[in-house]
């Protein structure tokens, strides 16, 4: 592994200024159903554990922090929550604008809000319902690709405060990232099941980390995705795109979410959506944070 395929993070033809869209190349927007596999074989692995938490907490409006191509948006509509979702990448946007517009006759779909957002201004991007969204989901480790360019986490800081006042006061946030805690203990990701990506499409995942001070500053993961010609018009057989992510490790997280939340919510923590016990045998692949907001 080269230096500069470690400090070149980001995909080329990214936005000069502003926070990096890793996704602005349009690569990994391109093939992202095929390296998430079958839409409902994907989102059956947690489809149940997430509407009936959120059909127990009463949860009518939901809103999606990073929406993507639009996978978990659409699943919660066809349950009948209602649904803003929000997205800073216009490449992955397209997507879910795409399935809006083919499904439009539904009148679920016809409501379907969606606009462009990025965490750092989420306020001032979106309205919220009266005091807030009954939920909030940021899924499929979206959270870990806001970088630390700073070295202080201020950025991570404002994004999940501007996240939390989203939710109402009474209203959940659920939000994930994987097990970095293993990954850096280990130099790979845990050998369970990948409960997000599972596309048998997927040839080769490389993983680098990039340290800062004697700290995990920044993981790197480099796909090779087999790409059927028939699916995707134009395209190379083997499509390649890199994504990088901060390495939140679970206890950091959890304090990380507590100040955004300014101390004011009960915490609970799942494993690829499971009750989670420390030191259990099994790693899981994700941590998944439920944070209920109290008055
Ligand atoms: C791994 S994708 C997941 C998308 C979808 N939730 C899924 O599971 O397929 C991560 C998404 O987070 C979005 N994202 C990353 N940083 C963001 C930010 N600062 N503000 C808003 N969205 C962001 C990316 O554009 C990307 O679509």
């Amino acid at each position: 592994m080269s230096v500069d395929s470690v400090f070149r993070t980001r995909s080329l033809g990214v936005a000069a200024e502003g926070l990096p869209d890793q996704y602005a190349d349009g690569k990994a927007a391109k093939v992202w159903q095929l390296y998430i596999g079958d839409t409902q074989s994907r989102t059956q692995e947690y489809k149940t554990w997430v509407v009936s938490l959120l059909k127990k907490e009463g949860v009518k409006n939901v809103l999606d922090v990073a929406c993507g191509t639009g996978v978990d948006s659409i699943m919660l509509l066809e349950d009948g929550f209602k649904m803003v979702s929000v997205d800073a990448s216009d490449k992955m946007l397209k997507y879910a604008l795409k399935s809006r517009w083919d499904r439009r006759k539904e009148p679920a779909f016809d409501q379907w809000v969606i606009e462009e957002s990025n965490w750092l201004t989420l306020p001032e991007d979106i309205q919220k319902p009266g005091d807030g969204f009954d939920a909030v989901i940021c899924l499929g480790n979206s959270f870990a690709h806001l970088p630390d360019f700073k070295g202080d986490q201020s950025d991570q800081k404002l994004a999940l405060q501007n996240i939390a006042t989203m939710v109402k006061p009474g209203g959940i946030l659920i939000i994930d990232h994987r097990n970095y805690d293993y990954i850096l203990e280990t130099g790979r990701a845990p050998q369970g099941k990948n409960i997000y990506y599972k596309s048998d499409l997927t040839q080769d995942i490389s993983t680098s980390v990039l340290w800062v001070e004697n700290k995990p500053h920044m993981i790197t993961l480099d796909y090779t995705i087999q790409v059927p010609q028939e699916t995707v018009q134009s395209s190379p057989e083997v499509s390649k795109f890199r994504l990088s992510y901060y390495p939140h490790c679970l206890e950091s997280f959890k304090s990380l979410l507590m100040a955004g939340f300014h101390g004011k919510m009960e915490h609970s923590v799942y494993g690829d959506f499971k009750t989670y016990t420390p030191g259990q045998s099994e790693a899981p692949c994700y941590f998944i944070h439920v944070c209920k907001k109290t008055v």
